[in-house]
């Protein structure tokens, strides 16, 4: 497979072809790195991906900050976390970039817990231009003079000799994502009128001189690696500026480049590509703005954002679209995905579904990152399950085989236990296959089967159509039951049901289980609502969402909500948030909000107001079993990446 042969950036050779995108974590403390993004990048490294992006430093600290917890790489102070970090790296086989960046304008969001510029310690943001980040809640940034814009070209440069004091074999420029070297070659937020703005000649000169200083400092051995935008929005470089950028850089002395696109933020606009490309969105979405780079180059290209299969990714350097793959999300899903596909066993990766729950979505929240796929992550101090052998081999059923219920099975069976799933319905997957029902969610499906192929490989048995008692349980005689039965609808206690009154939860509108009517309303903007509302309305049913917050769908990470929240209107759904609907009655919907009151009669009524467990049988095993368990919704009814973490940590415990 040409993804397994070696290549060449400047002076350093690679093992092979695949390269973990650089992505912030979180993990750091203070902008020091911390034992626990150690062992993560550690991890990744010994999953075989040949050369590793660090995330990405920041060399003005806190000005130049993009997230809440930035790792940072202005000061000699973080030196020895840094060495840490490269070494640990090495010492597990791959190769290292130190990505280094500057969020100019990017760093100017005001909080919205206290209205205050967080990031960057209540400083005004730089940028090229007075021009504010186009995201809600950006101030207005300062331009740089002169002298700052030298001041910050050396901070660059000094940060870059520091990355390889620390022990880093590259140096990652940052210039995609529209920070601030993306801001100064962009005339989308460039609009100065001195030598740093007006031309491509004069855009370019900062990212330029950066390069230029970073190569005299770092001398000839150090490659250098540019990350850039292949795509720019209206009013941004056209693709034969964004070449001419490609080849200004590699004259400048760039050694490969990483072709990326977006801008940390989603843009209102329903053709726009995030840097992180969702679920439903095709694979290799940006490959081609890669090979438009590499046609223009003779330096390696690298190709990024949503390769996701082994045969996709190779077939991408077949047709010679790039040099390299970028894996990002792929790789915190399934760090041996590398291993997996160079020993042919592509069915064995734990797929990345493009969800962005636990990863981007963390990072919105200031959290650091989790995996919907991959409990493991975040936890990589632990054994990881095939060495954790249970000291006593016990007999383990679990009841119900949706996602909580298959991995711990997956993680019983694989520390030795007998398992045994029973799930009343005729398939496995529950929640996982209603997930997968609304259109263009079906990659749901892939971490679906990854873990029922995965159980079943490591012995456990599942049996469908099996109803689960008490008596039934008692024969069987298992040492340990693991119920993850899920959970049930619950009415929400202002909620007034009238004689007449009649409604359907959303899991079944879902399942595809009823009838719906032309007419409908769903009690519920979250994401289940919306979900359901973006189904019925591909189907031509007219669709009101009533939500009682402040808004629609704040359960869900923007960058999912906001193409969401588009497709919806475009389809005519009425959103209508701080909207609490106080009755159903035969008349229909009574809501409520501060202007007004009013009657809606539907045909159909849609209940996604939240979930409650269904653990009847807990009781019912009382002195029945040595031990039982509750998983994922049967215990806490809540997003799918914690009932998939809570799973786990029971597989790792039993
Ligand atoms: C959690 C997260 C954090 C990211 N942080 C960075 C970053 O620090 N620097 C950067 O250049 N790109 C960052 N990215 C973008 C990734 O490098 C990559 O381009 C993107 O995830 C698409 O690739 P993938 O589909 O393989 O994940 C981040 C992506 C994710 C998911
Ligand atoms: S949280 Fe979702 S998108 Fe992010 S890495 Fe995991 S599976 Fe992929």
């Amino acid at each position: 497979m040409k993804l397994f042969e070696p290549i060449r950036i400047g002076a350093i050779e690679v093992q092979n072809r695949l390269v973990m995108a650089p992505m912030t974590t979180h993990f750091g403390a203070e902008g020091y790195v911390s034992d626990q993004m150690i062992r993560f990048y550690e991890r990744r490294a010994r999953g075989g991906v040949g050369l590793i992006s660090v995330e990405d430093g920041i060399v003005d600290c806190p000005i130049g900050n993009n997230t809440d917890h930035p790792l940072a790489i202005d000061s000699d102070r973080y030196l020895p976390g840094l060495a840490k970090l490269a070494a640990g790296i090495r010492n597990q086989g791959a190769a290292s970039i130190m990505q280094i960046s500057h969020a100019g304008r990017r760093a100017g969001q005001i909080a919205s817990d206290n209205g205050c510029l967080k990031r960057t310690g209540g400083r005004l943001p730089v940028a090229p231009s007075a021009l504010a980040h186009p995201s809600p809640g950006h101030v207005v940034p300062k331009p740089l003079a002169a002298d700052e814009i030298q001041n910050i070209i050396t901070r660059f440069e000094q940060s870059a000799e520091r990355a390889v004091r620390a022990g880093f074999d590259m140096i990652g420029l940052h210039c995609a994502h529209m920070y601030l070297c993306g801001q100064f070659l962009s005339p989308w937020s460039n609009k100065r009128t001195d030598e740093y703005g007006g031309s491509l000649e004069n855009r370019m000169r900062f990212v330029l001189e950066i390069v230029k200083r970073i190569r005299t400092t770092v001398g000839a051995n150090v490659p250098i690696v540019c990350r850039m935008n292949g795509k720019e929005p209206e009013g941004g470089n056209t693709p034969e500026e964004l070449a001419a950028i490609a080849v200004a850089l590699e004259h400048a002395g760039a050694d490969a480049l990483h072709i990326s696109v977006g801008f940390a933020s989603v843009l209102w606009d329903k053709d726009f590509i995030p840097a992180e490309a969702t679920i439903g969105m095709p694979e290799g979405c940006i490959v081609d703005l890669a090979a438009a780079i590499k046609r223009a180059v003779s330096i390696p290209v690298i190709a990024v954002n949503k390769i996701r299969h082994v045969q996709f990714a190779e077939q991408v350097l077949q047709e010679n679209k790039a040099d390299m793959i970028a894996l990002g999300r792929p790789l915190l899903a399934d760090p041996d995905w590398p291993l997996k596909a160079r020993q042919n066993r592509a069915e064995d990766i734990r797929p990345c579904i493009s969800c962005c729950q636990g990863c981007v979505g963390n990072i919105e929240k200031g959290r650091p990152i989790t995996c919907m796929s991959n409990p493991q992550l975040g936890r990589e101090n632990e054994l990881p399950m095939s060495q954790a052998q249970a000291a006593r081999k016990k007999k383990v059923l679990i009841v119900g085989a949706g996602p909580a219920g298959l991995e711990a099975a997956l993680g019983a069976a694989t520390r030795g236990h007998n398992v045994t799933i029973w799930e009343r319905n005729q398939a496995v997957g529950g929640k996982l296959q209603l997930a997968a029902a609304p259109p263009g969610k079906e990659e749901f499906t892939e971490l679906l089967d990854y873990l029922d192929r995965a159980a079943r490989k490591q012995g456990v048995k599942i049996a469908l159509g099996k109803k689960a008692d008490s008596a039934a349980i008692k024969r069987f005689g298992p040492d340990v039951v693991v119920l993850a039965t899920g959970s049930r609808p619950v009415l929400p206690a202002q909620l007034k049901f009238c004689q007449g009154a009649s409604f359907i939860p959303a899991t079944e509108v879902i399942g595809g289980y009823k009838p719906i009517g032309p007419t409908v309303a769903i009690i519920g903007g979250g994401m289940v609502g919306l979900e359901t509302a973006k189904m019925l309305s591909s189907q031509g049913h007219a669709i009101t969402v009533f939500e009682m917050l402040d808004d629609i769908g704040t359960d869900m990470p923007a960058i999912i909500r906001i193409p969401l929240l588009l497709e919806l209107r475009e389809k005519g759904v009425k959103l209508l948030p701080r909207t609490p609907v106080r009755e159903l009655s035969a008349e229909g919907i009574s809501w409520e909000n501060e202007r007004t009151r009013g009657v809606l009669k539907v045909d159909t009524i849609i209940l996604a107001t939240g979930e409650k467990p269904d653990d009847g049988l807990q009781r019912e095993l009382e002195g029945v079993v040595e031990r039982v368990y509750l998983v994922g919704d049967c215990k806490r009814p809540g997003n799918m990446p914690a009932a998939i973490a809570d799973a786990y940590s029971v597989g790792l415990e039993i």
